[in-house]
C-alpha cells in the first residue's frame, strides 16, 4: 500500500505516518514546516526505507505536479490551524485551507481514495444556538453565527472543504472521506491547546494555576485512537462520500476537572483560579459516534488518564516546541 499524507509532518500526521509505516506502508510527506517540525521525532521516521519527506508548499498546484500518482490513499491534513493563527491571520487560514484542497481536487486521479481532515467547529455555532443538540451526529445543521468574527474563518475554510471534497469525488471518479475532529490531543501537538498548554504550565509550577472555561465541557480523543478510526475509515468501503465524527464520546470532563486530572499527574498542587473562557469558544463538544462504529467497529481504547498521563511525560521531557 502506498500513502500520500499532505501535512504529515504535524501533529496529526507524525502519528499516523508512524501507524502506516509500522502496517507495512510505503508513505510520503509533504510538509512546508511552517507548523510540522523537522525535529528527532521526524528524523527517526525520515530514516526508515519506506519513507520519503518533501519540503513543498501545497498552496501552490506546481507542487501537487511534481508528484506521481498510483496512491492508494491521500491523506489532506495540510491546513493553518489554532485559535492564536486564526485570531490573528483569519485571511491567511481561509487562503491556505482553500488553496490547499482546491489544488488537491484539480490533481488527485479517479480510483484514488482521499482522507480530508475537517472540524467539529463547522457546527459549533449551532450548539451555542441551541439548535444542535449534544453529543452530535453528523447530520446536524452546520452553522457560523457571525461570519465577520475570525474564528469562524477556519470552520468556513473547512466546510467548504467537506462541499468541494464531496462534490467533486463524485463527479470525477474518486472516493473521499471526511473525518470530522474533535479535541484530537497528545505528545507533539504544540503547545496552543489546552492539554499540552495545561502540562507546561504545571511543569514550570505555575500557582495559582489558571483555569481559563472551567465549567466547559470537552470529550477529548487520543491521538493514537484518532488515528485508528482513520486508518480503519479508510479500509471501510461504506465511508467513501460520507462525513464522519471522530472523537472520543466516553469521558467527557469539564475543562476545570481536566485540570486536576493534570494536576494530580504533574504532582502539584496549586490553587485554581479559574476565569472566563475566550470569546465564542463552544460551551461543550462531544461527538455521536454512531457512524463511525456502524462503519469500522471502532471503539476508543486510551482512557483519559493514559492519554493524559502519556502527554504530559512528553511535555515534560521535551519541554515547550519551537
Ligand atoms: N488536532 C485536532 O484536534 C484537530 C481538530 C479538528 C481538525 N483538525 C484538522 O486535522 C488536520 C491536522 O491537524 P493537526 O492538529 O495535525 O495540525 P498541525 O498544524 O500539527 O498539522 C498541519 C500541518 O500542515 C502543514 N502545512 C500548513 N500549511 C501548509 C502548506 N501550505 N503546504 C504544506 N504543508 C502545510 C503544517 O506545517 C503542519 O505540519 C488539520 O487539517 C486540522 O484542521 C485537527
Amino acid at each position: 500500500m502506498r500513502a500520500l499524507l499532505l501535512g504529515g509532518a504535524g501533529f496529526i500526521g507524525l502519528h499516523l505516518a508512524r501507524r502506516l509505516v509500522a502496517d507495512g506502508y510505503e508513505i510520503t510527506v509533504v510538509d512546508d514546516f511552517s507548523r510540522g517540525r523537522e525535529d528527532a521525532d521526524l528524523n527517526e521516521l525520515r530514516a526508515h526505507p519506506s519513507v520519503r519527506v518533501l519540503s513543498a508548499d501545497l498552496t501552490d498546484a506546481a507542487t501537487y505536479a511534481r508528484l506521481p500518482h498510483g496512491w492508494d490513499q491521500i491523506y489532506l491534513l495540510a491546513a493553518v490551524v489554532g485559535v492564536r493563527n486564526v485570531e490573528q491571520d483569519p485571511a491567511r487560514v481561509v487562503r491556505v485551507n482553500t488553496l490547499v484542497a482546491m489544488h488537491l481536487l484539480d490533481w488527485v486521479a479517479p480510483g484514488e481514495r482521499v482522507f480530508f481532515a475537517s472540524t467539529s467547529e463547522v457546527y459549533a455555532g449551532g450548539v451555542d444556538a441551541g439548535v444542535v443538540a449534544v453529543p452530535t451526529a453528523e447530520d446536524v445543521p452546520a452553522m457560523v453565527s457571525d461570519v465577520t468574527a475570525p474564528r469562524f474563518a477556519y470552520a468556513v475554510s473547512k466546510l467548504l472543504g467537506e462541499a468541494a471534497f464531496l462534490h467533486t469525488a463524485r463527479a470525477r471518479g474518486f472516493d473521499a472521506v471526511v473525518g470530522r475532529f474533535h479535541n484530537v490531543y497528545g505528545p507533539r501537538m504544540g503547545a496552543d491547546h489546552v492539554i499540552p498548554e495545561m502540562a507546561l504550565r504545571a511543569v514550570s509550577g505555575e500557582d495559582p494555576f489558571r483555569v481559563p472555561g472551567a465549567d466547559q465541557f470537552r470529550a477529548f480523543c487520543h491521538v493514537g485512537d484518532a488515528v485508528e478510526a482513520m486508518v480503519r475509515l479508510m479500509a471501510a468501503p461504506g465511508a467513501a462520500g460520507q462525513i464522519v465524527h471522530i472523537g472520543n464520546d466516553r469521558e467527557e470532563t469539564n475543562i476545570g476537572d481536566l485540570a486536576k486530572l493534570v494536576l494530580r499527574v504533574a504532582e502539584a498542587g496549586p490553587a485554581i483560579e479559574p476565569s472566563p473562557a475566550p470569546p465564542g469558544s463552544v460551551h461543550r463538544r462531544c461527538p455521536d459516534l454512531s457512524r463511525l462504529r456502524g462503519l469500522t467497529g471502532y471503539e476508543p481504547a486510551v482512557t483519559l488518564e493514559e492519554g493524559v498521563r502519556s502527554t504530559f511525560a512528553w511535555y515534560r521531557e521535551h519541554g515547550r516546541p519551537s
